[in-house]
């Protein structure tokens, strides 16, 4: 599908903000991903809805190689090849949600953001006070936003992980689910947690994908199998949302 983007600007750094004219990539839900055709290379570069409203869809993204840094290049009104949405994006209950980021790993969780408005909190991990991005859209939709970093310029010092234990001590009751995505180590962490508490956790997994549509296995994700028999599951086709408890960590 060629899409018109609407617009492609740099919001810091390496990040991107990109919006693309498509009503079938706004009908994405949250957590669903789109697959972007970079210029000459062979395979697409998956990035995630992060936002879709009134025909238009919103990607951030950061440059990271050739991929990204050809997506960073288009200007509004140039088009780009996408396919998508595609995946099993995140379940949207009607109870309470907290959104737990880490990184651009932040990035899907703003469709959520949307979704719940006032029925969600947003706890966001970066590195340092350069790292932090998008706060202020989830500021926008939640009822609360907190910020903490590994080394404490912007918010607490410390670990997002850290910052759920402590919802969870405090309102865990009130809390239907909880969303996650960033890196592999920071969603072990909170799947820990959140199994600790009771409360149902939801990743996203951001393997490397190369097929992109569930034909190459390159994506596969170890699942806890059952009676010792090891399963996997392929992110980009059955995922890239998993429930926590589903996953082998190991
Ligand atoms: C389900 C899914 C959703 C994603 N959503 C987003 C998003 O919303 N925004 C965003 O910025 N990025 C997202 N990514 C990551 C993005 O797809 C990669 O950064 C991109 O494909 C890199 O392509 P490239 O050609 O620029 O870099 P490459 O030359 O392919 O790689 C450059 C560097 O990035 C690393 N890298 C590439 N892919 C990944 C990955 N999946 N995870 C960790 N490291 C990787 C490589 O190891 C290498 O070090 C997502 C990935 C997946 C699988
Ligand atoms: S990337 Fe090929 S099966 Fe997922």
């Amino acid at each position: 599908m060629i899409c018109e983007i609407e617009s492609n600007e740099r919001l810091s750094g390496d990040i991107f903000d990109m919006r693309v004219v498509s009503d079938a990539l706004a009908s994405a839900k949250p957590g669903q991903i789109a697959h972007f055709l970079c210029g000459a290379k062979a395979l697409r570069r998956p990035l995630s809805v992060a936002d879709a409203a009134d025909g238009k869809a919103r990607f951030l993204y950061e440059v990271r190689g050739e991929g990204t840094r050809y997506l960073s290049a288009l200007h509004a009104g140039d088009t780009v090849d996408v396919l998508g949405p595609v995946g099993q994006g995140f379940t949207v209950t009607e109870g309470r949600a907290l959104l737990v980021g880490g990184g651009i790993g932040v990035f899907p969780l703003l469709s959520l953001a949307r979704a719940y408005g006032d029925r969600s909190a947003a706890l966001l991990g970066f590195r340092s006070a350069d790292a932090v991005v998008c706060d202020g859209d989830f500021e926008r939709f939640c009822d609360s936003v907190a910020v903490i970093t590994d080394d404490g310029s912007s918010g607490r010092r410390g670990y997002v992980s850290e910052l759920l234990e402590e919802a969870l001590t405090y309102v865990g009751g009130l809390v239907d689910i909880i969303h996650v995505c960033g890196p592999r180590a920071m969603m072990a962490s909170c799947a820990t947690v959140a199994e600790r508490f009771g409360v149902r956790c939801e990743v996203s997994m951001e393997e490397r994908m190369a097929c992109g549509i569930g034909a190459c296995l390159g994506c596969a994700v170890k699942m806890k199998g059952k009676s010792g028999v090891e399963t996997y599951r392929r992110a980009c086709a059955d995922g890239p949302v998993f429930d926590a408890a589903d996953i082998d960590w190991s």
